[in-house]
């Protein structure tokens, strides 16, 4: 029998693979007819949010994106395909990858524009933080992506620890001055 799917002990990359496709509107693009960059992290936020729901099955808030390339511009009228996993889960976060392509519906051409990593920390109803399950990378894909993710959160640790202690030699700076 398969496992309840309200409380697994652990997940695959695939059971958490999500995908979302836009049409490009006036609305969503700038004065020069491009894709607004506001815009596409909305989109880009909305797509890692479905993976982190099916990986934690309960509520999710974003906590982080980092390392977003826009690598080149989408246009008025471009169909516009997100796709994401979760990466890894650690005990109550999971970093998502989010990719993204744009079609060019006349002439068919799809050309990656985007890329980004997200970390979704899962919650119950009342805003307590809750564990996740496990993930488990199956191909030699996801297995890089699970080596990689550890290393970008000992990354974001770092810097974060970086910032406090700025923050905190900036305060001790003005209190002298005062
Ligand atoms: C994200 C948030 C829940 C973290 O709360 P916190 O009390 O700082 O939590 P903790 O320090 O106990 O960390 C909890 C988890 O979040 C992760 N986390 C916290 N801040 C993070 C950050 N800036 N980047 C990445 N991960 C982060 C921790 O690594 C930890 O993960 P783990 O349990 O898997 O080890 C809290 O900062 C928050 O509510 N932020 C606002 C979220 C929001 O409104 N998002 C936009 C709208 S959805």
């Amino acid at each position: 029998m398969s496992e309840p799917e309200s409380n697994p002990p652990v997940r695959t990359v695939a059971s958490t693979q999500s995908e979302m496709t836009e049409i490009i509107l006036p609305n969503d693009t700038n004065t020069l007819g491009n894709l607004l960059g506001g815009r596409l992290m909305h989109f880009i936020d909305l797509t890692g949010a479905m993976a982190a729901y099916r990986h934690s099955r309960t509520h999710v808030v974003t906590a982080a994106m980092d390392h977003i390339d826009f690598i080149r511009p989408v246009h008025l009228g471009d169909l516009l395909t997100l796709k994401s996993s979760v990466n890894r889960a650690f005990s109550t976060s999971m970093e998502v990858g989010v990719k993204v392509w744009a079609e060019n519906t006349r002439t068919g051409t799809v050309a990656h524009v985007a890329s980004a990593y997200l970390v979704f920390v899962a919650s119950d109803e009342h805003g307590r933080l809750t564990r996740v399950p496990e993930l488990k990378p199956e191909t030699p894909d996801e297995i890089r992506r699970y080596h990689d993710a550890l290393r970008r959160r000992q990354h974001r640790e770092a810097e974060q620890a970086r910032r406090k202690q700025e923050k905190l030699a900036a305060s001790a700076l003005e209190e002298s001055k005062a």
